[in-house]
């Protein structure tokens, strides 16, 4: 059975097959296939969000299916249920599963324990929607990645800065993560991404010659209590006018959102940027739909379920 749990575990030819498909929903939007009909699918949030939310709310109800959102704090997992047990549930219920939470082994448990697939929506180490969206955005504009410059500024500590590093070698691009001491990725994650990856405290020299400059929050959920720490360190990684005149002409510049204007993105760049911004953000929703059709395609029906039409697991063990 397959999973999106991180990029870190997509091998290249799953990340080609995943963007391949991507430009085809895109291309047939409404009249695509619609592989989750008959499907009701779990989306466990236990931390905010606009584009992952609706993006998977209404490409799950475009390919057929039936998005079922649960606020963790709202179901027994809030009150301590383990995740374990709450997979177990739901494995016997829905078809799949949508989370966005803290932990990434809970998502990494969520799909030992389910036996449906399942879908990392966001977790403190890796946000793998959001690059596989960012990968297609640049292709749909630029063409391909491999052999250019990536420049990512900022917290290169947070989940979105991991999930550019696993990109980086599978996609034969360079990154360069510029971020200051205290906010750069841990050393053994870059060991393990492998890959041409510049790690410095110097954003001039990673802005310098790029092809796509790359911004996320500086205040990651669940780092509020860092605030102001966060943004006095981070205040010099601003993603600005500046920069953009030292990357390569016409390089592209990125943000995942939210955003917040004038501190990891000056508004006049934000603003000169903002149908690549948003054209992104409308790709979370090409990019949703792929991931649940490249999942479902490889869904296991046991011989025993045949009759439900799903891929609720109740037999799963933890692999
Ligand atoms: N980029 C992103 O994941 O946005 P949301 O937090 O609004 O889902
Ligand atoms: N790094 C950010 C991404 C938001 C989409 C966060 O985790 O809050």
């Amino acid at each position: 059975m397959r999973h999106l749990l991180s990029v870190e575990q997509l091998t290249p030819d799953e990340i080609e097959d995943v963007l391949g498909r991507v430009a085809a929903f895109k291309a047939k939007r409404p009249s695509h296939p619609q592989p989750l009909r008959g499907q009701t699918w779990a989306m466990i949030f236990a931390k905010s969000s606009t584009r992952t939310r609706v993006s998977f709310e209404v490409g799950i109800h475009e390919l057929g299916g039936r998005p079922l959102f649960l606020n963790a704090s709202d179901i027994q997992l809030g009150r301590g249920e383990p995740i374990k047990d709450t997979a177990r549930v739901l494995g016997r219920m829905v078809h799949g599963a949508v989370i966005r939470t803290y932990a990434q082994q809970d998502v990494e448990d969520f799909a030992a324990y389910s036996g449906i697939p399942t879908i990392n929506a966001l977790t403190d180490e890796e946000h793998p929607c959001q690059i596989l969206t960012d990968l297609f955005t640049y292709r749909e504009q630029q063409g391909s990645l491999a052999g250019r410059v990536v420049a990512f500024l900022g917290d290169g500590a947070c989940n979105v800065a991991a999930s550019w590093l696993f990109a980086a070698a599978k996609l034969d691009f360079q990154l360069r993560i510029a971020a200051p001491a205290g906010f750069q990725p841990d050393p053994e994650t870059v060991r393990r991404a492998g890959g041409r990856v510049t790690i410095t405290a110097d954003p001039a020299a990673a802005a310098a010659g790029a092809d796509l400059l790359y911004t996320d929050v500086w205040v990651s959920m669940g780092k509020e209590a860092e605030q102001a720490q966060r943004l006095r360190a981070l205040a010099p990684y601003q993603l600005n006018e500046r920069l953009v005149r030292l990357a390569q002409p016409g390089a592209l510049v990125m943000h995942c959102l939210p955003a917040y204007r004038d501190k990891e993105i000056e508004e006049a760049t934000f603003e000169a940027h903002a149908d690549t911004i948003f054209r992104q953000a409308e790709n979370r929703l090409h990019t949703q739909k792929a991931i649940l059709d490249w999942l479902v395609e490889r869904q296991v029906e046991p011989a025993s379920r045949g009759a439900r039409g799903g891929g609720a697991g109740a037999e799963a063990t933890p692999a």
